[in-house]
């Protein structure tokens, strides 16, 4: 511990109370305790037998966090990932699969699109799903970064067209390098009309949703349509070490 308590002073420090460099926030000191007793205790909690208050406290926190953002808090779903890659990753499986049971159709003419400004790990989920990467449209953003609706449409149009199957369209609710919010309830109505998944990746802007303006700023979030899947990182702005959140009917 002393060991590694040295190496970190080679490190960049996020938790300095002056760095405002990048995403990654410092962590509370309160959150540290909560990640070590878990660590200490170390139960299973993959099953309800097995640890059923423990598993109760990860519904009640999915069902809190899904609350805040507007889903129906008596019906908690989601689970809780290592990291923001892998919650879009689960997110892009869990659109594949949707369709593929729905329409047994042929995984290489699969297409989803996403801002070109969006994180890279989406790129990363559609290779990890078995899509090829040229598969993930980028579509352009404007002068603030936000996703073009006029290029989107124009792309799943254009795509439809070839013969190919847009799936899932993946927005971003605070992007990486301008904290840009893509236009949610306008990207809503197009992915309802054209029965798309929409998967909002709000690793950076989602927590946001607990302060009066935050929740303006990102209104759609949770509309319901067919398929939704947000995600937040309480890492950013919660003060939290890394974890992720998914909510979705997965
Ligand atoms: C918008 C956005 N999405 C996804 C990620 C990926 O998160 P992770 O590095 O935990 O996989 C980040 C990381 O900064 C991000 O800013």
């Amino acid at each position: 511990m002393i060991a590694t308590a040295a190496h970190s002073d080679t490190c960049l420090n996020t938790t300095a109370p002056g760095y405002f460099g990048f995403i990654p926030a410092g962590g509370l000191f309160a959150a540290a305790v909560a990640d070590f007793t878990a660590d200490v205790f170390n139960r299973y909690t993959g099953l309800k037998e097995t640890a059923p208050a423990l598993v109760q406290l990860e519904k009640k926190l999915l069902s809190w966090l899904g609350g805040s953002f507007g889903y129906d808090p008596s019906r908690p779903g989601g689970v809780f990932t290592s990291g923001g890659s892998l919650a879009t990753f689960t997110a892009i499986v869990a659109a594949r699969n949707m369709r593929l049971r729905r329409h047994n159709r042929n995984i290489t003419k699969l297409v989803g699109h996403a801002s070109a400004q969006a994180h890279h790990s989406v790129k990363d989920a559609f290779r990890l799903a078995g899509l090829p990467a040229k598969n993930l449209r980028e579509i352009a953003p404007d002068q603030s970064g936000r996703m073009r609706l006029d290029d989107l449409r124009k792309r799943i149009w254009w795509d439809q067209l070839l013969g190919l199957e847009p799936f899932v369209v993946v927005a971003t609710a605070g992007t990486t390098n301008m904290g840009a919010i893509d236009p949610l309830p306008m990207i809503a109505s197009i992915c309802e009309q054209r029965r798309l998944w929409l998967h909002v990746d709000a690793a950076y802007g989602g927590t946001f949703i607990l302060c009066p303006e935050g929740k303006t700023l990102l209104e759609g979030i949770s509309r319901p349509i067919r398929s939704l899947s947000t995600r937040t990182r309480a890492s950013s702005c919660l003060m939290a070490p890394v974890v992720f959140c998914s909510r979705g009917p997965i």
